[in-house]
């Protein structure tokens, strides 16, 4: 049984974002920008309180199929996130991971988010990944045929290391916010006994006290890992 009571590795899917435009009668572009600055604070306070990894789910491989004006505003406030918000976390002593298929991006966003990721990779105070053109599914295969091509066959840990995650270790706890009760194809592999916790509020709504209740439940599970 584990003992730890602050989760090592938190890992969110930032649900709801359009729906908290919605419901002030905003373009969704806005819940989108409210969701990405409501990402650093939130990721501040994990450190904070001894977490040592945080990962977002941003953007899916799915989501690479919405309307092109949705993905372009998207596209625009990763462009500015990775250029203001790398050298904010550069300062505050975050490092900055991406995991997911960049080549998916148009290429002047992948590059700036690459670019981005570069200047803040040293972080003493924690690690924040964010998975954007990220799929469980297709991180799962791309692993595999990695394997393939090298013609071995591999132990479970060894095959986690060549998943986008390898350096990570697996979530302890999955938050998704927005209402909706399942992982969207997130961290499919590593969150084999992750503990699951679901908030009805929205992204940009999710504040600190929140990540803490949701620090607390976690900090009551009895993880057993199979064993009695
Ligand atoms: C999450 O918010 C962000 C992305 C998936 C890009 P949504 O855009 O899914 O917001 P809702 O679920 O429509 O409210
Ligand atoms: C999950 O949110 C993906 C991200 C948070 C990036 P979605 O809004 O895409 O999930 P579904 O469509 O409700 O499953
Ligand atoms: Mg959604």
């Amino acid at each position: 049984m584990e003992s730890g009571r602050i989760p090592r590795h938190v890992a969110v899917i930032m649900d709801g974002n359009g729906r908290w435009a919605k419901k002030r009668l905003l373009p969704r572009s806005l819940g989108h920008r409210a969701g990405m600055e409501r990402m650093i604070g939130l990721s501040e306070h994990a450190f904070d309180r001894g977490v040592r990894y945080v990962t977002l789910f941003a953007l899916s491989t799915e989501n690479l199929a919405r309307p092109q004006a949705e993905l372009d505003g998207i596209f625009r406030l990763f462009r500015d996130y990775f250029t203001v918000h790398a050298e904010t976390c550069r300062e505050k002593g975050i490092a900055l991971r991406v995991i997911g298929d960049l080549s998916l991006l148009p290429p002047d966003v992948a590059e700036t988010v690459r670019r981005g990721t570069e200047a803040a990779q040293k972080g003493e105070r924690g690690t924040l990944t964010l998975a954007i053109a990220y799929g469980g599914r297709r991180d799962i295969v791309e692993a595999a045929n990695r394997a393939v091509r090298e013609g071995r066959e591999l132990r479970e840990e060894d095959f986690s290391r060549l998943l986008s995650t390898g350096e990570l270790p697996p979530p302890d706890l999955v938050i998704r916010t927005g209402g909706e009760k399942r992982l969207s194809n997130f961290l499919l592999f590593e969150s084999a006994y992750a503990e699951l916790y679901f908030s009805g509020k929205n992204f940009p709504d999710f504040g600190d006290g929140d990540l803490d209740a949701a620090i607390e439940d976690y900090a009551s599970r009895e993880r057993r890992f199979g064993k009695i």
